[in-house]
Order: C-alpha cells, then structure tokens, then sequence
C-alpha cells in the first residue's frame, strides 16, 4: 500500500494510474476502521483496479466538540488491517491539506427536506459538513465509484445528491451493514462502549427486528412507543429518534399499510455515545 499525504503527490499518482486506463474505487473513512470499512475495501477491490481509501477525521461535521475530541484514532491499527486488506492506496491528509483557508464550513449545499429530518435535525450542519469534505474529497481523487455503508443510511441519500447537485461523474455504491454476532452494528464509535454496554446496546438490533416483524400487525405508534421505552429501560438516556419513513424520500410513513419501501431508523445515547442504525422492512 502507497501511502500519500499531500493532493499533489495522490494526484500525480493517480494520474499515471488513470492513463494507463485503471479504475478507480474510493472509501472515504474516519479512521477507527472495522471490518464494516475493510468489507468496502473488499467491494471495490472486486469492481476497481486500484483502491484508494482516505482517513480524515472531518472537523466540520460535528456539530459537537466534545464528539469530535472523543473520536477515537487508531491509526497504527488502520494501517495494519489496510495492509491485510490489499487496499492499494491510503490518503492521510492534515486539517490543512484539506482545508486551507481554516476548518469553517463555506458552501452551502442545498439538499433540501433531507436535511431537516432525523440525523438533520438533530445534528444541525452535520451533512454540510460530510458534504463539503465529501465534494472536496471527490473532486481530488475523481474515482470512478465512491463505496459507502448503508449503517449510515440518510448519508447516502445526501450523497447521491450531492453527486447530482454537483454533476460529479462518480458512481454511489452502498454497501451492506456490518454486524457482529450479537447483531450490534459495528461502528467506529463502538470503541467508546464497554463490554456492559455493547451488551446493552444490542437492543438496538433487536428494536429493528421487533418492528420488522411486527409493521403489518401492530399500530405504528405503539411499535415506536415500545422500542423507545425498551431503549431507555435497556440504559440508553437519550432516544433521539424511532421512526418508519419511506425508504427512497426518507418521509415519515403516515399510513403503514401502502406498499412504499419503508426503512426504520434509530439514534440513541448510550453513555453518552451516539448509536444509529437502521433496517429495511420486507
Ligand atoms: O461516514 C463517515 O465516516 C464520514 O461521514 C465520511 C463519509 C468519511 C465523511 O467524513
């Protein structure tokens, strides 16, 4: 694996890559990679000649300081499971590299009601961030496709517009979420659990289950009722959201009984770490 740390040396790389007619697969991540990132890695190493993944830990996505300090960073470790991966290339950019002119967020992107619901609304500015990392990410690795995990659902629906908005000729290819066995969605920010609370935390999965089972036989309110009481009797102190909405508008679902693909999302603190997850329904 080549690593790079500045755009030039990435791009007069990829330059020679691309002339010599190679595709190109492009997994932008945070660090603190787990096998749901090294599965990515895996998706576009089948579909792409060369693989390029990025660890940037973006400051303007986080609407919360204290999230951001508390990100946690691996990078000896990231570098190791990249390696066993054979991911061809890995960008490691400073702040400054990728933002010049200071972490302030500048463009505006207009993504419309997606951003006023769920993890918009309770992370105000939270997609213009990834979007404005995203754009500049993009626009210096130009791959051919852009692979990303569907644990974070409503944020490949901001991608894929983000790709319209811009006219970015990158394919979106969403791959599936990653669980350990006790059905908990592997997550970054799983690090900052303890054994006690990943084991608390599995309710989260069961939550999904619970509703997936249950959407054609019980009232939709009560199936949000019941899982957000189980969350706060399983330990969790904030429940930001349970909710059913339509899985291609993200729309809240009033009438459970149409036949629209339907997706159920939750947010939730658990020790004062953020969880998300989410499930289609059949
Ligand atoms: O999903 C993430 O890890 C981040 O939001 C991303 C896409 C790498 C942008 O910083």
């Amino acid at each position: 694996m080549i690593l790079f740390k500045t755009i030039e040396a990435l791009q007069t790389h990829l330059h020679k890559q691309k002339n010599k007619g190679y595709t190109t697969g492009f997994v932008p991540t945070m660090g603190a990679l787990h096998h749901g990132h090294l599965s990515l890695i895996g998706m576009s190493k089948a579909k792409c000649d060369i693989t390029i993944c990025s660890i940037f830990v973006n400051p303007t996505q986080f609407n919360d300081s204290k999230d951001f300090d508390k990100y946690p960073i691996t990078i000896e470790n990231d570098i190791r499971l990249l390696e066993q991966a054979q991911c061809d290339i890995l960008f490691l950019p400073s702040a400054n590299e990728i933002y010049p002119q200071g972490t302030t967020l500048t463009s505006t992107y207009d993504l419309g009601f997606l951003e006023t619901i769920l993890e918009g609304k309770f992370r105000p500015n939270h997609f213009q961030g990834v979007c404005q990392v995203v754009h500049t990410l993009l626009d210096i690795v130009a791959p051919n496709k852009l692979f990303l995990g569907q644990k974070d659902y409503q944020q490949c629906m901001v991608i894929q517009q983000l790709i319209a908005l811009t006219g970015i000729k990158t394919q979106l290819i969403i791959g599936a979420t990653l669980r350990e066995t006790s059905g908990l969605a592997m997550s970054s920010r799983n690090m900052r659990l303890t054994e006690e609370d990943k084991k608390k935390a599995e309710i989260i999965y069961q939550s999904l289950q619970y509703i997936n089972k249950n959407i054609n036989k019980k009232g939709q309110d009560e199936l949000i009722a019941t899982v957000t009481n189980s969350l706060y009797n399983n330990g969790f102190e904030i429940v930001d959201y349970v909710a059913i909405c339509d899985a291609n508008t993200l729309a809240l679902v009033t009438n459970i009984d149409t036949n629209t693909p339907k997706v159920v999302l939750i947010a939730a603190f658990l020790n004062g770490v953020r969880l998300i997850d989410n499930m289609l329904l059949n």
